[in-house]
């Protein structure tokens, strides 16, 4: 059957109903026909892995782990699962997720609603992964001190993925984005610093931003990031701003804001972090991927990986086909012989 009728059953559901139960068929139903084939174009080494190719899941898809082993035989590069939080909470009372359907966006006021670091991290346990995975860990809503839970969830987290992604920038916990303030940034880096000198562990760091800052949060971010020797950064998060021309009429609830409207300025974003970092510190571009077009675009403002939710869900999960092929037709229609030489090229 067509994904576009399939969509337009689930659009006349509530959307987190739509979610679980996407969640349920892909972790009880879901067995791949063939094992998804990636082109040698596709494939890239960053933080000390091979990527077979640059698409992977954005966090907020699959919140506590149950089901990244089904998007890695789907045939996504990686999947990032989370945000987990040291303690299970349910977060913001409901209705909490609007579907733009005109503007194929999306507004999400979820507050991190998930089971909580022992339960996610026995499901990873016993279901290892057999693709790259990442971990974003977050703060309880009623931590008494946040940066303590960063670190309690790295260290249940660090030797279980490939990285661990700090999520310093969803909208919907109350006062979160106050750590792309310098000092309070200064203060939680140097304490992930701290936990991993004394773990002794090799696991990538990134960290993940919003789109709504300005440049001279860039400027300080980058500095930052390079004394605390981060591995990566995740750009960009969901928008609270950029509602002038949305057209659905749930335009104004509160939440943050993904899909095609935040591409320009996730692109922008990408571009400007890239022009002071260069390679040095590899960039996950997301913010607005739905086709082949939009990932090559983040390719070449300097993204180095990429990740999906929005487009995941209007397009159906299999859109990760096409936008791989698109993704290496516009690569050799371009003279690249590798991903890795396209990163960056529109930057200046
Ligand atoms: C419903 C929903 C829930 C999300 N939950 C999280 C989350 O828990 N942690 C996080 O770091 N990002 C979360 N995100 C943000 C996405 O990972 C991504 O950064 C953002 O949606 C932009 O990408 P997109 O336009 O492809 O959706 C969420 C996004 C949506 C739509």
């Amino acid at each position: 059957m067509n994904y576009q009728i399939i969509n337009s059953f689930i659009n006349k559901l509530d959307p987190e109903l739509a979610h679980s139960l996407a969640i349920q068929l892909l972790k009880n139903f879901y067995t791949p026909l063939f094992p998804s084939k990636d082109d040698e174009i596709l494939k890239i080494n960053i933080l000390g892995k091979e990527f077979l190719n640059p698409i992977g899941v954005a966090a907020g898809f699959d919140k506590n782990a149950e089901v990244y082993d089904k998007m890695f035989q789907l045939g996504y590069g990686f999947a990032e699962v989370g945000t987990i939080t040291p303690k299970s909470q349910e977060g913001n009372s409901k209705p909490r997720v609007f579907r733009l359907i005109e503007d194929k966006a999306i507004i999400n006021r979820l507050g991190f609603p998930n089971q909580g670091l022992v339960k996610v991290k026995s499901r990873i346990e016993t279901k290892r992964a057999e693709g790259i995975l990442g971990i974003n860990i977050g703060p309880n809503k009623d931590s008494a001190s946040r940066i303590d839970d960063y670190v309690e969830c790295f260290k249940n987290f660090h030797n279980l993925c490939a990285y661990i992604c700090i999520n310093i920038s969803s909208p919907n916990t109350e006062n979160l984005r106050n750590f792309h303030e310098e000092e309070n940034l200064k203060k939680l880096l140097s304490e992930i610093a701290n936990v991993r000198k004394i773990l002794n562990s090799k696991t990538p760091v990134v960290l993940k931003i919003s789109p709504d800052i300005n440049d001279s949060d860039i400027d300080m971010i980058c500095k930052n990031i390079i004394e605390f020797n981060l591995d990566g950064l995740v750009l960009t998060n969901t928008s609270v701003r950029l509602r002038e021309n949305l057209i659905n009429k749930q335009k104004n609830e509160t939440g943050g804001l993904s899909g095609p409207p935040i591409k320009q300025t996730s692109n922008l974003i990408i571009k400007k972090f890239f022009k002071i970092i260069k390679k040095k510190v590899p960039i996950i571009g997301v913010g607005g991927i739905d086709s082949g077009i939009s990932a090559y675009e983040k390719i070449r403002a300097g993204a180095s990986l990429l990740q999906l939710y929005t487009g995941l869900i209007y397009k159906g999960p299999f859109v990760i086909t096409t936008i791989k092929q698109q993704l290496a037709e516009l690569l050799r229609r371009d003279g690249f012989s590798s991903l890795q030489k396209a990163v960056g090229v529109d930057s200046e």
